[in-house]
């Protein structure tokens, strides 16, 4: 109500700014959803980097290293060539990978990932509350094979996808019996074993640092965004104010003129227009005629007695 009587410069510029918060947040929307598929597809390019070194590792079996690095002590078995001079040591997929796991922390890249499963052999990989819930959806899910799980959480974009078991798996993770005997003798008869190939063994689980509404602000602030939205604040305010308000102001005071008496003041409608201002000054100027004409029959009929 209070509205419908201000002035249709309050008015337009209510519009004008309820706009641009909409825009905005429809913006803000599409970000969201652009910056959700950016860190899936960083997350799913790294799982794909360890499933294809998770591959190479199960197909040859184990790793075997000649000596173990200072900071990765663990080992699966260790075996003496014949003449006992040599020495070596076995790592098993799992391990590995969780040793590449522990250098890639430690480097600039954003992504760091694990490996882990219901059915842990090694406390080092027990899940946490987000990979428990995605290990028990995709064991869950008839067809699990295209799938992942994703989430947000304290600052972090959190990934899993599937670790299916392969035919190259079933020797450690089938039947006890065929298991090497080092794995026996490490993690027993009973953890992690009775798998069929199909079977979701585990997952790959990926974290990356969420992008703050900060970081996307900046993003999208830069000199030329700023430019843009400065003019067109301008266009809209300048343009406004030159084709409306300015003529509608300088229309209400000469009509109030005629109104008082002035007949000759100019009124310039341009009349093959199709502006709606136009047509109110053509209004008038028809208006005025019709008043002068009036006006000039009344006083010849009170001069003619
Ligand atoms: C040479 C034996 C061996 C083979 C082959 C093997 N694993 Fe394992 N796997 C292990 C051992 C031993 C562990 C124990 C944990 C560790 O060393 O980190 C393990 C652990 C795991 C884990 C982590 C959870 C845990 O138990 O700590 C997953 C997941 C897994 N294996 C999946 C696979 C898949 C999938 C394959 C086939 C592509 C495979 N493994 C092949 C021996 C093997």
């Amino acid at each position: 109500m209070l509205l419908s009587r201000s002035s249709l410069k309050l008015k337009f510029s209510l519009v004008f700014f309820l706009t641009v918060f909409l825009v905005v947040v429809a913006l803000l929307i599409g970000v969201q959803s652009l910056k959700t598929r950016q860190l899936r597809n960083e997350a799913m390019a790294v799982a794909e980097q360890v499933v294809a070194f998770r591959a190479w590792v199960a197909n040859t079996g184990v790793v075997w290293v000649d000596h173990l690095a200072p900071e990765f002590r663990d080992y699966l078995s260790r075996r003496a060539s014949g003449d006992k001079t040599l020495e070596f040591f076995s790592k098993n997929p799992a391990l590995a990978t969780r040793e590449l796991s522990d250098i890639v922390s430690k480097t600039a890249t954003r992504a760091t990932f694990r490996v882990t499963s219901d059915e842990y052999r090694n406390p080092a990989n027990a899940p946490d509350a987000f990979e428990t819930s995605a290990i028990q959806l995709f064991k869950d899910s008839k067809d699990a094979k295209q799938e992942y799980r994703e989430a947000f959480e304290s600052g972090q974009y959190r990934y899993a996808q599937p670790i299916f078991v392969q035919q190259s798996c079933l020797k450690c993770h089938g039947d006890p019996k065929d298991a090497p005997p080092d794995v026996i003798e490490k993690y027993g008869s009973q953890k992690a074993f009775g798998y069929k190939v199909g079977d979701v063994r585990g997952i790959i689980s990926v974290k990356l640092p969420d992008m703050t509404v900060l970081d996307v602000v900046r993003t999208f602030l830069n000199p030329y965004t700023i430019g843009l939205i400065l003019l067109a604040f301008l266009l809209n305010f300048v343009y406004l104010r030159q084709t409306l308000i300015v003529r509608l102001e300088r229309l209400a005071k000469t009509t109030e003129s005629i109104a008082a008496g002035q007949m000759d003041l100019p009124l310039e409608a341009r009349t093959d227009s199709h502006d709606e201002v136009d047509h109110v000054t053509r209004a008038v100027d028809l208006l005025r005629n019709s008043v002068v004409v009036a006006m000039r029959r009344l006083q010849k009929n009170l001069s003619q007695p």
